[in-house]
Order: C-alpha cells, then sequence, then structure tokens
C-alpha cells in the first residue's frame, strides 16, 4: 500500500501542529516528529512531555525521529519509543547544518561510512521489537557517498528508507534530484521513501510514476490542502474558511499549550513564511505576520490577511 506521509519540521509540526492539522485536514497516513536529542537517561526529560506521550499522539501513526551518533543512546530511544506502544522509530541522517553535521550527526553521518555503519549494525544488536527506519540525504559533501550505504541498508532490517535526494552543503538550495534518486530505485532492496520539492500535484504524479511511497514537506505546509488534492479527497466546504479555521485553531491550541505565552509568534511565523504563498499577494501577507510581537497584534494580522487577500488555489 501506498504511503503519504509528513516529513518533520523542528519549530512547527509539532504535536500541535500535528494533531490540529489532522482536525481539519486529511490525507496524511504518517507523521515524523521533529527529531529528539539529548536522550541521556531512560525517562530524560524530552521524553516525558506531550510531543512523545501516547496520550497526545497516536502511535501508529506517529514516527519518533532521533538526532544521534551513538549506538547507546539510538537504542534507549528506539526502547522507550516501543515501552509507550510505538512500533517505529527514525533516525534522523538527513540534518545538514553545520553545527549538527559538524560533529557527525544529522547529515554529517553520511561523511563518515565506517563509524556510521558501525554504529547502525550496533543499534540493530541493541533493539528488538521496534521497527527502525531512516531519513537520508545523498550525502553531505558530495551525492556519492549514498552508495558506500547501498550493502548495509540491503542486510540490515530497516523497515524503510526516506531520502531527500540533495547533499546536505546544498541546505534546501538548488532542486531535489529525483533523476540521483531513481538510480538508487533498483539498488535498495528495502521501503524507499521519496521526499522533496513536491509542492503540486503534478509533481507528485511524475514522482509516483516510479516511487509509491512519498513523504511532503514544505509543499503541505505551504498547502495543508496538498494531500486531500493528491489523494482526490473531496470537500465541498470553502477553502478560505476551512484553512482560516485551522489557523485560528492552531493559534488558540498553541496558547493553550504555552500557558498563554507569546512565545508562540515566533513557530506561527515559520509556518507563515511557507503558508503565505498559497495567497494571491504572499508579500503583503508577509508584511503582516513579519511586524507582530504581541497576540493581538497576531490576531489582528490574520484576520486582515484574510479580508484582504484570496487563496490562488
Ligand atoms: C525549518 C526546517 C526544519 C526541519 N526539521 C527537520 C527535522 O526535525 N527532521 C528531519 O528529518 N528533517 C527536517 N527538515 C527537513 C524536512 O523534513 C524535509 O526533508 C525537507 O524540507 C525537504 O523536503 P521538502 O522539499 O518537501 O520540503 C527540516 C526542514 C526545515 C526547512
Amino acid at each position: 500500500m501506498e504511503t503519504l506521509s509528513l516529513a518533520p519540521f523542528q519549530g512547527i509540526t509539532d504535536v500541535v501542529y500535528r494533531n490540529i492539522f489532522r482536525k481539519h485536514f486529511h490525507g496524511i497516513d504518517k507523521f515524523y516528529t521533529p527529531f529528539f536529542t539529548g536522550i541521556q537517561k531512560d525517562n530524560s526529560k524530552s521524553l516525558r512531555g506531550e510531543e512523545i506521550s501516547p496520550e497526545f499522539n497516536d502511535v501508529n501513526t506517529v514516527v519518533p525521529q532521533i538526532l544521534s551518533n551513538t549506538a547507546d543512546e539510538i537504542i534507549r530511544f528506539a526502547n522507550q519509543c516501543k515501552s509507550m506502544g510505538y512500533p517505529e522509530f527514525n533516525l534522523n541522517m538527513g540534518c545538514p547544518f553545520p553545527r549538527v553535521a559538524n560533529k557527525t550527526r544529522g547529515c554529517g553521518l553520511m561523511a563518515d561510512p565506517t563509524r556510521t555503519i558501525k554504529m547502525l549494525n550496533d543499534v540493530f544488536d541493541g533493539i528488538d521489537g521496534i521497527k527502525f527506519s531512516i531519513k537520508c540525504r545523498l550525502g553531505y559533501y558530495n551525492d556519492e557517498e549514498i552508495y558506500a550505504f547501498i550493502e548495509t541498508f540491503n542486510s540490515l532490517p530497516f523497515s524503510e528508507i526516506i531520502v531527500h535526494p540533495r547533499i546536505g552543503k546544498q541546505m534546501y538550495n538548488g532542486e531535489a534530484s529525483l533523476e540521483k534518486f531513481l538510480e538508487l530505485v533498483p539498488l535498495i532492496n528495502k521501503p524507499l521513501v521519496y521526499n522533496g520539492d513536491i509542492f503540486d500535484v503534478e509533481k507528485y504524479n511524475i514522482v509516483t510514476k516510479s516511487i509509491k511511497n512519498v513523504a511532503l514537506g514544505r509543499g503541505l505546509l505551504t498547502n495543508p490542502f496538498l494531500a486531500e488534492k493528491i489523494k482526490n479527497i473531496d470537500n465541498q466546504q470553502d477553502k478560505k474558511l476551512r484553512l482560516h479555521n485551522f489557523v485560528v485553531d492552531l493559534y488558540i491550541e498553541r496558547l493553550h499549550h504555552a500557558g498563554g505565552s507569546p512565545k508562540i509568534i515566533g513557530s506561527l511565523k515559520e509556518l507563515w513564511k511557507y503558508m503565505m504563498n498559497i495567497f494571491d499577494d504572499p508579500q503583503n501577507v508577509w508584511r503582516k505576520v513579519k511586524k507582530v510581537n504581541h497576540l493581538d497584534e497576531y490576531e489582528d494580522a490574520v484576520e486582515k490577511i484574510f479580508n484582504e487577500n484570496n487563496l490562488i488555489i
């Protein structure tokens, strides 16, 4: 069965976003959490919050992700996920930020195959009864680095390999290479998931001629109707009204979660950097959001955005 998932976004697609998204939109089968770090103990603080608690997450459709470079920490995370009922966890091998990658974490793992392959073997030796998937790029410095991992991808029982076909050094510049991704398809015997630059149904259709499993990213943050459109899920309700309801609900839920703190504005602005692009005058939208510092200003900005702009989707 083909799966349409949502790639993780640190600072945006936290438990609040995921749950409010689900309440308002359909079509996403699986959500990856933004990465967890610092799992030094079994009861690490980050594992006690709502971000991972099964009380607030559907363990069967949410996959917790870890950013780490040590087998012990990854095993500890896996065991904790398993004890909470998650059937799968994911390792981040794609984060391109130098402060992460330079410490052989995230995409930096791809530049050190000897150490990383040993670590992956050690993880499989230490886990039991939980699926292990990874999310990677083509490499950190160049797009050939992934080839050093193919044998390992094939011999170890990964449940899934998500490839975002850029290199780490590119960050998010240039285009994701569908061509390079397709070269990997016949070489890897595990379920492969494509991730990168799917902003519309046309691009989705091109990608899914060759590969069925796709993780949407910025395309879905920009246009939360994208998964419904891809899956032809009919909804007669007015799109602008639906989006407005989603935006208001997300705000209220974030506020509730943050105990009323205006700090939530940062994460809302991050989402608007993408979402502004489904309005007919994105710059007008961004100007209104950018200058917001207080909660009442945010509420005003949202009302003005929806009064003054129309959707282009
Ligand atoms: C602000 C931001 C935060 C991200 N956080 C994560 C993360 O926590 N874990 C991860 O695996 N990828 C993360 N990513 C990468 C995305 O999940 C995705 O792989 C990338 O945006 C490419 O897909 P797209 O072109 O469809 O957006 C992040 C990307 C951005 C821009």
